[in-house]
C-alpha cells in the first residue's frame, strides 16, 4: 500500500434514500437497481477505475451494507483495485462524504464521484493529471434550477456557482464528479447546513472558486442522473443505445464476467 500513499483516492457517494424511486428503493439501494444491464454503482465505479484508481470507498446507507458487500465485496479480489466501505447513518448533504472519507484520503487529493451519475465521456487525463485546487465538469442543460448551476464571465471564467437557483444564472450544471485536494477536508469541516439542511458540495465549489483555485471544464457527451422513474428508465435506454455498459474498462469486464460465473456455479449447486 505504501506506494499508493499519495494517489488520487476515489470515493462513491452512495448512501441516502432515493424517495423518489419508491416503491423500488423501499428494498435496495437506488445505485444497485440496473441501468440497462448492469447495476447502477457500476457505471462511476467504470469512471473511477478507467483514470487508474486503485482505493475507492463506497458511503452506503446502513440498510444497504450487506448487499453492497454481496455485490462488490470480492470482485475485485485478483485485481489491483481495493473497495472499502463506510456507512453514511443519517444523510447530511453530499459534502459530508469528503469528511467521513477522511482517513481513506489520507493526506492526498480525491475524486468524488455521486453514484447515480452516470457519464459517457472519459474523464481519466483529467483525473490523472490533477495536481491541486478543485476540478469540477459542467454540462449544457435545459432545467438548470435542479442543480448546482456555474456562470461565466466573458472570457469563459467561472464567477459564480449557486445550489438550485431560483432565479436563472446560467444553463451550465455542475455535474457530480469532483476533484479536490486535500483541503476539502478542512473546508467540508467548517462548512454550515444550508436552508434544505445539507452541507453542500456546491459550497466546497464555492470556496475553492473564492480562491480562484477551481478549474471548470464544460463537455457534450451523456451525462444521466437517475433518480426518478423517467430518468432512471431513460438512462437505461441511452445506455444500451450508446452501448456505455458494453464499454467498461476491462478490469471491471472481467470482474463482472468472472463473478456472473461463479454465480452460475452458486446456482447449479444449490440445484443439484
Ligand atoms: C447534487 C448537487 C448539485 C449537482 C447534482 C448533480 O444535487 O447538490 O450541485 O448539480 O447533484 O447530480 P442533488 O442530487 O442533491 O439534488
Amino acid at each position: 500500500m505504501s506506494n499508493r500513499k499519495n494517489k488520487m483516492k476515489g470515493i462513491i457517494l452512495a448512501g441516502g434514500t432515493a424517495t423518489r424511486l419508491f416503491p423500488m428503493t423501499a428494498t435496495t439501494s437506488k445505485q444497485l437497481l440496473p441501468v440497462y444491464d448492469k447495476q447502477m454503482i457500476f457505471y462511476p465505479l467504470n469512471t473511477l477505475i478507467k483514470a487508474g484508481i486503485k482505493d475507492i470507498l463506497i458511503i452506503v446507507a446502513p440498510d444497504h451494507s450487506g448487499q453492497f458487500l454481496n455485490l462488490l465485496g470480492s470482485l475485485f479480489k485478483p485485481y489491483d483495485i481495493h473497495i472499502s466501505f463506510e456507512v453514511q447513518s443519517v444523510p447530511r448533504g453530499l459534502a459530508e462524504a469528503l469528511i467521513l472519507g477522511e482517513n481513506h484520503i489520507g493526506d492526498g487529493n480525491v475524486a468524488l464521484i455521486l453514484g447515480d451519475n452516470i457519464f459517457e465521456n472519459d474523464f481519466s487525463s483529467q483525473i490523472k493529471s490533477f495536481k491541486s485546487g478543485g476540478h469540477v465538469f459542467a454540462k449544457k442543460v435545459t432545467d438548470p434550477e435542479r442543480f448546482g448551476v456555474v456562470k461565466f464571465n466573458k472570457n469563459n471564467r467561472a464567477v459564480e456557482i449557486v445550489e438550485k437557483p431560483k432565479e436563472w444564472i446560467s444553463d451550465y450544471a455542475v455535474t457530480g464528479l469532483y476533484l479536490y485536494d486535500n483541503r476539502c477536508i478542512e473546508i467540508a469541516k467548517k462548512m454550515k447546513p444550508s436552508e434544505r439542511g445539507e452541507i453542500e458540495i456546491t459550497d466546497v465549489n464555492r470556496a475553492y472558486l473564492k480562491k480562484k483555485e477551481l478549474e471548470v471544464t464544460l463537455f457534450e457527451g451523456e451525462w444521466l442522473d437517475a433518480g426518478t422513474p423517467e430518468s432512471l428508465l431513460e438512462a437505461g435506454m441511452i445506455v444500451r443505445e450508446k452501448g456505455i455498459s458494453k464499454n467498461f474498462h476491462p478490469v471491471l469486464a472481467k470482474a463482472i464476467e468472472e463473478f456472473n460465473e461463479e454465480l452460475k456455479i452458486r446456482s447449479k449447486k444449490r440445484l443439484q
